[in-house]
């Protein structure tokens, strides 16, 4: 068993303040020479870098019981409640067996085929932009959530999806100030934007009932995400706490769903701008041979999440002692696996 390199930074924040202004490049430089696995401090949290794919591999697969969400997930109940993305143990298998259907065979075809309008709106828009100048993350957000919406709600009401867009708009950056905070929630709460996303918290809770209830309501089958967990929750036999697991899965879907799918986007329209010919193939692969297309889409969607992985690291806790690259885990260290190699 060996000892491994320890970055323990700066007094009471350690290497917080680097990480947070760049985490990608942070994560880069200190990647670089301090092997597979090594220590880093965070504010005043020490977590092991896991630094190697064999030893990330270890940690989720080969030895995945082992290791659960840690508790800095719970910085996303604010927004996400407890829905699958914070949940662990038996209640993570309930809720992924819950959802899995929403992501297969038919269900899945037919959530691609309620996305098309959010395509089709979005090259209208962009056929009237021509020769303006156009925010690529906005369109992207825009995009993103149209579809989720659509495919995994069943929302064509244009008042419903356009109070949950402008709630996002407010609250996406405030989880992320949650998530980085240095202050106590309590202290934070009393800024003027924290206070505007409590506004936008109500709104998008009073949506999200709104939508459950009117499913709730439909005796029509429907086949997509928010329709199966409404009908699961209703023939477990509806209770109390039924509206809000459904309300924080849902807002599970809505926050994971487009976030990642608009960064991802942004991305690979800024790179296929750098790379013209990449663009053309893909274009032309589109318009000859229907299906050929997607297998470039795929490429370029691949190679734009290894350049900018949307979700950048996860973190993971110890439940038992282990070892990784001959370095001892205790049981309740903390992880840190990033997902840029
Ligand atoms: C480019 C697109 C996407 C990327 C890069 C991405 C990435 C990820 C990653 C890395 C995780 C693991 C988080 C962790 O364990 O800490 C995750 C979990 C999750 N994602 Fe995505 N995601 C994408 C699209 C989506 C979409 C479209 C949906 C839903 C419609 C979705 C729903 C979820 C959910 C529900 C979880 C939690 C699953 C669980 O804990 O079992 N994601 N995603």
């Amino acid at each position: 068993m060996s000892g491994c390199p320890f970055l323990a930074g700066r007094p009471i924040v350690g290497h917080l303040m680097a990480m947070r202004r760049d985490p990608l490049l942070f994560h880069q430089a200190i990647s670089n020479n301090n092997g597979d696995i090594f220590k880093l401090r965070l504010g005043l949290e020490t977590f092991f870098v896991v630094n190697h794919p064999n030893l990330i591999d270890h940690v989720f697969t080969k030895n995945t019981s082992n290791y659960v969400k840690s508790h800095h997930y719970k910085r996303m109940n604010y927004l996400l409640g407890d829905g699958i993305f914070t949940a662990t143990g038996e209640e993570w298998k309930r809720r992924r067996r819950l959802a899995q259907p929403a992501f297969q065979g038919d269900s899945l075809t037919a959530a691609f085929d309620a996305m098309k309008p959010a395509v089709q709106s979005f090259l209208a828009r962009m056929s009237t932009a021509s020769g303006s100048t156009i925010s690529l993350s906005a369109e992207a957000t825009r995009l993103s959530l149209d579809m989720v919406l659509r495919a995994f709600f069943g929302i064509n009401d244009s008042s419903d999806a356009a109070v949950i867009a402008s709630a996002l708009a407010e609250l996406m950056p405030e989880l992320d100030r949650r998530i980085w905070a240095i202050l106590p929630p309590a202290v934070r709460s009393l800024t003027p934007a924290a206070r505007r996303a409590k506004a936008a918290l109500k709104a998008i809770n009073e949506a999200l009932h709104r939508l459950i209830v009117r499913r709730l309501k439909d005796d029509e089958v429907r086949d997509n995400l928010l329709g199966l967990l409404v009908r699961a929750e209703r023939d477990a036999g509806w209770s109390t706490e039924s509206l809000k697991r459904l309300r924080d899965e849902a807002m599970v879907f809505l926050v994971a769903g487009h976030e990642t799918t608009a960064s991802t986007l942004t991305w690979a329209w800024y790179l296929l701008s750098l790379h013209p010919s990449i663009g053309r193939q893909l274009e032309a692969s589109v318009v000859g041979a229907p299906g050929e297309g997607s297998e470039w889409a795929e490429r370029i969607f691949q190679e734009t999440m290894r350049l900018h992985p949307p979700g950048w690291l996860l973190t993971r806790s110890a439940l038992k002692d282990d070892v990784l690259g001959g370095v001892r885990i205790p049981a309740g260290a903390n992880l840190i696996v990033p997902i840029e190699l």
